[in-house]
């Protein structure tokens, strides 16, 4: 049974109130505490304390008064006029079917409750028997959440060390496995995931299509030559060369020169060309491939299909693609051969329920891309819109929310659930926006302990932001 705590105080409205609270209970109700307001205009309101406030008449500042005066002369002043007010954020009327939208203004003088460990206040929130983490502080209340909206994708934003992989790896994927899901985890350190999990695959046993094969031997080239992003013959001719000889499954040597060679002859017997024009051509073709090495080929030789991936995690149910031995721009081109294939499935109306956990978000869509990375933000966004159709379901972890640290904006914009740990203090302009609609102080983000975070958005029950924490076993 929940317990009286106070009273709520003169200036309260359908969202929001403030409790004085009845003497002793200031050492009992904490920030994020969970209460019951027995409305007395009708009904009963939920409601989570957030801003506490400590009142001595005798001490307040501004001007001398006798308090001060005592407090100078290191004598303690009266607690007589002293009390504690804690602000109150509604989260909903509580009905037969769970939380509504709270209408009554709260009556002055309503009791507040506060919820013990053994009451089980999260069943008002949602009858849904899927469940996150727990609770701030009771390990006993599990936080439901609504699976309709899981693709509607999920962000989980925090500082380095605040807990995002672990959440993810102990909440969120066994989450998505209970609601239907299978799991593509792509494990950007291959340290988080592909230790833990029983199916990995490397990043050099995935074959990558000759469309994303050029578009990686053109980052590292600087387009061949030419302006960033420019289509231009040469590219185009390797491209040719690719899907013309037969250069997987070679010694990358012999790999290597087929493909150099065939891409030569291409540039050559092209018609209207001017003699000039082809011998620049050719030139940034072989000046390329002095970069285009036999190690660079060694790292597409892989035999493993999209289709193949995209099966294995069906059957499997999680599949992990350890990204560790490779650089960056090879790792972006195994993330875009198989997206391109789960894209390609939408496409063609078929609903995958799979989900893709994208760790070190910024990585592929950064606050501003560039090179690769405009392909994967770009497959990114197409892939929210489509998964929402076609149960997609797209998590992406990330150190930072906005700006120069954040992620991608309208990257962001489309992961409509979001987990908010520690942050940055360079997103503390971005927490003050939460800050201001939802009573949560930047310093509590700021400072929020390891495997703490605000859950918001549309797969929470909650209108407002709960604190949840989880176990590690
Ligand atoms: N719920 C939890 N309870 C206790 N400790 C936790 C919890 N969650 C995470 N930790 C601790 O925090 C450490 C960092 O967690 P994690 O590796 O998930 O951070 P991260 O946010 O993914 O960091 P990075 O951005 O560097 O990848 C873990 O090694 C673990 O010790
Ligand atoms: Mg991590």
């Amino acid at each position: 049974m929940p317990t009286p705590i106070g009273i709520v105080c003169s200036g309260a409205s359908e969202s929001s109130a403030t409790v004085v609270l009845y003497d002793g209970m200031e050492k009992e109700v904490k920030n994020e505490s969970l209460v019951l307001i027995r409305n007395r205009n009708g009904g009963n309101v939920l409601a989570v304390c957030r801003g506490g406030l400590g009142i001595n008449e005798s001490l307040r500042t501004g001007a001398f008064t006798p308090g001060v005066a005592y407090a100078k002369s290191r004598r303690v002043p009266s607690s007589v006029k002293e009390y504690f007010l804690f602000k109150l954020q509604v989260i909903g009327e509580i009905n037969d079917n769970g939380i509504s939208q709270n209408k009554i203004i709260i009556a002055p003088t309503s009791t507040v409750e506060l919820f013990t460990d053994e009451d089980s206040p999260m069943q008002y929130l949602s009858k849904s028997d899927l469940y996150i983490g727990h609770y701030w502080g009771k390990p006993s209340w599990r936080v439901p959440v609504l699976k309709e909206y899981i693709n509607y994708h999920i962000g989980v934003f925090g500082i380095t060390g605040s807990g995002k992989s672990y959440l993810t790896r102990y909440e969120i994927i066994p989450l998505l496995r209970r609601a239907g899901y299978d799991v593509i985890v792509m494990d950007w350190k291959g340290s988080d995931y592909a230790t833990y999990f029983e199916y990995v695959l490397a990043l050099n046993e995935i074959k990558v299509d000759n469309q994303t094969v050029v578009k990686y031997f053109s980052s590292i080239t600087r387009n061949f030559g030419y302006i960033d992003r420019e289509e231009n013959p040469v590219a185009a001719a390797v491209e040719t060369s690719l899907r013309q000889v037969d250069w997987r499954g070679r010694n990358p040597e012999q790999s290597r020169q087929l493909v150099l060679q065939r891409a030569k002859a291409i540039l050559n017997e092209s018609s209207g060309v001017k003699e000039e024009t082809r011998k620049l051509q050719v030139s940034r073709l072989e000046s390329s491939f002095e970069i285009i090495t036999e190690e660079e080929f060694e790292k597409f030789l892989g035999t493993i299909e999209p289709w193949e991936i995209f099966a294995k995690a069906k059957d499997k149910g999680i599949l992990v693609i350890d990204m560790s031995r490779g650089i960056k721009e090879q790792k972006l081109a195994v993330f875009l051969a198989i997206t391109k294939y789960l894209k390609r499935l939408m496409e063609n109306k078929q609903v995958l329920n799979i989900a893709i956990v994208i760790d070190e978000g910024p990585q592929y869509a950064p606050w501003q891309p560039r090179g690769m990375e405009r392909d994967t933000t770009d497959m990114i966004m197409e892939l929210c819109a489509l998964g929402r159709s076609y149960g997609l379901s797209i998590v992406i972890l990330s150190q930072g929310m906005a700006g120069e640290i954040g992620l991608n904006a309208a990257v962001r914009r489309n992961l409509n659930t979001q987990f908010i740990g520690r942050i940055h203090p360079l997103d503390v302009e971005e927490a003050q926006k939460l800050a201001a609609s939802y009573y949560i102080s930047p310093e509590t983000m700021l400072t929020l302990p390891e495997g703490h975070f605000y859950f918001l958005g549309r797969m929470n029950p909650s209108p407002i932001p709960l604190l949840i924490s989880f176990q590690i076993r």
